[in-house]
């Protein structure tokens, strides 16, 4: 794959579609919402748009209980609105990248429906089903990533079917034939229909140990946790035979043309990077969330940046991560000022960017008030802080009600900041975080060193990250102060340079010398020897 390969130098950017905007007043966002804000999103400089699941669903877990593959939520709309949002979204030369939810699917599809009507019914084997223990307890003793038992009873044909996510969420039998025959067709049945490429849920979890042991306990579990770190997952997910099933995904991929395979995937570096496959037959990209998981510290982030490049598979291509929709925003957890930096990290790396909607509006920590809770992993857990809707709530576009979100009441209530800050208002506003993005953007697209060139750790001390970033004659050093004072960072020797950007807005393009003193706060890219 050539080094223009769209999904290379492009950047994503993830659209939770209940909350971008609603276009019929039911509080919901839809598909003719974010087609309304193609332009937006054009004018922003994304490049790709991924879309959490819009299909058939009860919503147990909004959208990832699947119920039909091939089909629209009426929520979200029809196929028409959906044909329709792909044409005018490529028109506007924006990929369209579809979340695929191969793990589970809901225990309403009609696949699940069989599966429990009978022991002898064809589609038994396309779910997995276990016998009790003798004295009438679960097979073994794999949770619920959302709490629990991983194991429901079913009264009807007296065995338990395991779900590694809630209860309205059987996992499929991976192992059976017929299982993946129907997946890949679905995932025909979009490419059809001109989708640019699928981000895969829970990748890794699809094959289970062939035995069902029992995961080991984990020593430093704490009671403060989320129950599933009770175990470490050593026999329920990220067994070999998985990259069987996503070279398999891929080879119906590479049926079509420039397609991208995206997998969702927690797992420490060394694991992680296997997801690539033998000889890169696997995910064009693995997600790194590592940008979510490492403390905001500039030492320890720079090691973590080294690290990954250094497991890459050669040829690999590197991605970086900096919210979802199921991880506390990037605004609070580091707050306004160092989110801004954060977007420079981000926008600079080596590798694909994917961003996540209401990050570059500088959404940050919103409370949700328990009678408001949506999200099933709050009520299944509550009190943990491990709900999920404080990063879901609805994008704010202007000033009016509801932030132009919705004319009726939003299904999550929306940031309080709202009134102040939303997109209308920041877009014109050149001191803005949004600004901030959209100038990285197009820095990003303008220079390749950026976007495609050699990576080079700087080494400093203390609060300053520092890398150079090079692409023929191109040497671009990007320095970022992750502290609260101001910092001084010599140049590379006998190198000058120009200031290209500050993520702070009231420094103008100038000339560096020997050094340049980041102030609190700031990070800055600069143009070395012009
Ligand atoms: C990962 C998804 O991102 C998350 O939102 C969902 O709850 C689980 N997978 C289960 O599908
Ligand atoms: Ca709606």
């Amino acid at each position: 794959m050539p080094e223009t390969t769209w999904w290379k130098r492009g950047i994503v950017y993830q659209i939770y579609p209940r909350s971008f905007q609603d276009s019929n007043g039911d509080g919901i966002g839809d598909l003719n919402g974010i087609r309304q804000r193609l332009d937006y999103l054009a004018w922003l400089g994304a490049d790709a748009i991924w879309i959490s699941p819009i299909y058939p669903s009860p919503m147990a877990d909004f959208g990832y209980d699947v119920a039909d593959y091939c089909g629209i939520d009426p929520i979200f709309g029809t196929l028409e609105d959906f044909d329709r949002l792909i044409e005018e979204a490529h028109a506007r030369g924006l990929k369209l990248i579809l979340d695929f939810v191969p793990n589970h699917t809901s225990d309403q599809h009609p696949w699940f429906q069989e599966s429990r009507s009978s022991r002898t019914n064809p589609k038994r084997d396309w779910y997995i089903w276990r016998d009790a223990k003798l004295d009438g307890s679960p097979p073994n003793n794999w949770i619920s990533n959302f709490g629990g038992s991983a194991w429901e009873w079913d009264e009807a044909t007296a065995q338990y079917y395991y779900h590694a996510f809630l209860k309205e969420q059987p996992d499929l039998n991976w192992r059976n034939a017929e299982v993946r025959r129907a997946m890949y067709d679905a995932l025909r049945f979009w490419l059809d229909r001109g989708v640019d490429g699928f981000r895969v849920d829970v990748i890794w979890h699809l094959i289970k140990d062939a035995e069902f042991r029992d995961n080991p306990p984990n020593p430093a579990f704490q009671a403060s946790q989320a129950e599933i770190n009770r175990f470490i997952q050593v026999y329920s997910a990220d067994q070999p035979e998985v990259h069987e099933v996503v070279g398999e995904m891929r080879g119906v991929l590479e049926e079509y043309r420039e397609r991208v395979l995206i997998g969702e995937i927690y797992l420490p570096l060394e694991r992680l990077v296997t997801y690539y496959g033998k000889d890169l037959s696997g995910a064009h990209l693995p997600f790194n969330f590592q940008l979510i998981q490492t403390a905001w510290n500039a030492q320890k982030i720079a090691a973590l940046i080294n690290e990954y490049e250094a497991a890459l598979p050669e040829g690999g291509w590197p991605n970086w991560v900096l919210g979802n929709h199921d991880q506390p925003r990037i605004g609070a957890r580091i707050g306004p000022q160092q989110a801004r930096v954060a977007a420079m990290l981000l926008l600079t790396l080596r590798g694909t960017p994917t961003m996540y909607y209401g990050d570059e509006i500088g959404i940050g920590k919103v409370e949700i008030p328990p009678e408001a809770a949506q999200d099933p992993w709050e009520r299944n857990e509550p009190g943990l802080g491990l709900g999920r809707d404080p990063e879901r709530t609805p994008m704010h576009w202007d000033g009016s009600a509801q932030g132009g979100f919705t004319s009726g009441k939003p299904w999550l209530p929306l940031d309080p900041h709202f009134r102040s800050r939303h997109a209308e208002g920041l877009r014109n506003d050149t001191g803005s975080i949004l600004t901030l993005y959209r100038r990285l953007i197009e820095l990003r697209r303008q220079h390749p060193a950026l976007s495609v060139g050699a990576y080079a750790q700087v080494k400093t001390e203390g609060d300053i990250l520092a890398y150079e970033r090079q692409h023929g004659s191109e040497r671009l050093l990007v320095a970022l102060n992750l502290g609260h004072e101001p910092q001084t960072l010599p140049l590379p020797a006998g190198a000058s340079g120009r200031l290209m950007l500050s993520t702070l807005p009231d420094r103008n393009e100038e000339p560096i010398g020997a050094q340049v003193v980041l102030r609190a706060d700031e990070g800055i890219i600069i143009a070395l020897g012009v």
